[in-house]
């Protein structure tokens, strides 16, 4: 496959403007072409006696005329072509942010946000300019060369040949340049990368920044950045810019030997007066082309590195995507069964070991352990954020592996331990899984559910109220709430909380659990929680520690076992009598 082909792909779609545009290059030119020679034939129609008394201003109404059809034509010209690149940038926007979308969790985890942005913004508008003006300027510099050497040649060969020395000099010269540029222009667009990339990471970490005063040490990494992003610009600028001058210096050499040559030969009766004018003319029309032709190699170059840019997008697979003869799911009950799971990532170390577990439709099973010892990792795989192995983990008796992805993602409702919300209304953000918006009432019951609803009434706009940039700001509690309400709303047969209440009081998180067994009652909850207190309801609880269960029970068995559980449970008791008592 061609670096470009994704940019052919979509211009075959826009085949007739462009061809129009291109038609409108041959009209443009070919008046533009005529200009000269009319010239000519009016200077040596002077010397003619008696001289024709209409003769100038015949000639200025025509090439009036043809300036007129010339000016029309490249309006033309740059609309149709101009127009179809920036539907070619559009369109191949779109298809790179619906690829990336379509890309699995584990790429996000190690891509930085600034350097995709720029891959959408940057490159794309990189890849635009060869298609757009690259095109316009190549194909006149196609038409107009050739054409005027003609005209050239027809007056006099042997003038022609030595205009040819320079221009064959400049096409050497383009050649040797090229790669110079193109090497500029690659270390450029990863310059602009890695400053978006650092400016969005500070803005990320706002917060983190100002609480450790690190504002000064960010500004004078930004500048570094800045400068060395710069000093690539520069470099690209300066391998650009040569080009110019070391082309109008060739052309000056040209016109020089033109005047010397053919000043003789116009002496000698060889040429006549006006056709050595119009050569002049001609020559001068060679030498914008010639510059141009530069400047679009230097275009050229930049776009496909930039596509190249692209590409490694475009290339990347997902690796979790719907199987051949992917199943749809009917009315799933929600029994969840995980039978001896090992799990990593990528070619790390194990994070999941012979996990085994069942939860018949409608029960509650929770999740305990240290930090790190692999509950979200368990709790991710249910609706296949990652790459799950064949024959481990099932919904209803099907390997998830065998689901539809959008079907299986419909059936499991997530709550992921780090709250995303948008920055949209709060019944935007809990209607965010429903297409067409939730269902009447499905939104204010899933706030009631989450006890969202109680600090919504105190909100200026109530459940219309805006988060985030443009509207108010919630507590990490509040936020968590939100989501839980956004998940309770998709009234998905499996509910996945992951340590969703970690942001609320140990008192509150119970209540708020007791309240969601209520309204989950008919739901397969999976729940992930540090505190004994959010768990000790559950049907069943595992014990996590190193990516393995140690332990396993209802919170009665696992107390009188007096292991690990007992001792986190003991420690919490003590805990909370510390707190009451201080
Ligand atoms: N995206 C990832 N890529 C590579 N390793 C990961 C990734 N996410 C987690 N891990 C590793 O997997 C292990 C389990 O992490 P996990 O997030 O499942 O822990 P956890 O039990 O949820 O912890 P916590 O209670 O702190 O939320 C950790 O060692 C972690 O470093
Ligand atoms: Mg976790």
């Amino acid at each position: 496959m061609h670096r470009f082909t994704p940019v052919l792909e979509i211009l075959r779609r826009h085949r007739p403007a462009l061809y129009l545009g291109l038609l409108c290059i041959l009209v443009t030119q070919a008046a533009y072409m005529t200009i000269p020679r009319l010239i000519q034939v009016a200077v040596d129609s002077l010397k003619v006696v008696p001289l024709d008394p209409d003769l100038v201003p015949r000639t200025a109404l025509l090439v009036l005329g043809i300036a007129a059809v010339r000016a029309v034509s490249q309006y033309w010209m740059r609309w149709l072509i101009v127009g179809v690149s920036r539907k070619m940038e559009s369109e191949l926007r779109s298809r790179v942010f619906e690829h990336l979308s379509r890309l699995h969790f584990g790429w996000f985890d190690t891509a930085r946000t600034g350097d995709v942005l720029s891959r959408l913004t940057a490159d794309i508008e990189a890849v635009r300019m060869p298609v757009g003006p690259g095109i316009m300027y190549l194909v006149n510099t196609a038409v107009a060369v050739p054409a005027a050497l003609a005209v050239m040649w027809s007056y006099s060969p042997r003038l022609t040949l030595l205009v040819l020395v320079p221009l064959a000099a400049t096409a050497v010269f383009t050649k040797v340049f090229s790669p110079l540029v193109h090497r500029a222009s690659v270390a450029m667009q990863e310059g602009q990368a890695d400053l978006a990339s650092r400016a969005q990471e500070s803005f990320a970490g706002v917060r983190v920044v100002k609480s450790y005063a690190r504002e000064e040490a960010e500004v004078a990494a930004f500048r570094a950045q800045g400068e060395d992003y710069s000093r690539r610009v520069l470099a690209f600028v300066k391998s650009r810019i040569l080009m110019g001058p070391a082309f109008f210096l060739l052309e000056g050499a040209g016109m020089l030997l033109i005047l010397w040559v053919g000043g003789g030969m116009v002496g000698r009766g060889e040429m006549t007066e006006g056709e050595f004018l119009a050569f002049n003319i001609y020559n001068l029309m060679l030498l914008w082309p010639m510059i141009a032709l530069g400047w679009v190699v230097s275009l050229f170059q930049r776009g496909a590195a930039s596509m190249d840019r692209i590409n490694e997008v475009l290339d990347a697979r997902p690796d979790v995507a719907d199987a051949p003869g992917a199943l749809p799911l009917h009315r799933p009950r929600g029994e969840v069964e995980v039978r001896n799971l090992d799990f990593s990532f990528g070619k790390g170390p194990p994070a999941l070991r012979g996990i085994s577990f069942r939860i018949p439709a409608g029960r509650t099973l929770a999740v305990i352990g240290p930090t790190g010892s692999g509950k979200s990792t368990l709790l991710s795989l249910l609706p296949r954020l990652y790459r799950v192995p064949d024959g481990t983990v099932f919904l209803d008796g099907a390997d998830v592996n065998s689901i539809r992805l959008a079907d299986l993602r419909r059936a499991v409702a997530v709550v992921p331990q780090e709250t995303f919300l948008f920055s949209a209304s709060i019944r935007e953000n809990v209607g965010w899984g429903f297409e067409e918006g939730p269902p009447p009432g499905a939104a204010e019951r899933a706030a009631e559910a989450s006890r969202i609803s109680v600090d919504v009434e105190r909100f200026p706009g109530r459940f219309d109220t805006l988060l985030g940039e443009r509207g108010v700001n919630l507590s990490g509690g509040q936020k968590q709430r939100v989501a839980i309400a956004r998940a309770l709303a998709m009234d998905a047969p499996v509910l996945v909380l992951d340590d969703c209440l970690s942001s609320v009081d140990a008192g509150t998180e119970e209540e708020i659990l007791l309240n969601l067994r209520e309204a989950t009652r008919h739901r397969t909850t999976l729940l992930v929680s540090h505190r004994i207190a959010a768990v000790r309801h559950a049907d069943e609880i595992l014990f996590l520690e190193g990516g393995m269960i140690v332990e396993r029970g209802t919170h009665e068995e696992l107390l009188a076992r007096g292991g690990r559980y007992a001792d986190l449970a003991r420690l919490q008791r003590l805990q909370g009598e510390i707190e009451a008592a201080s």
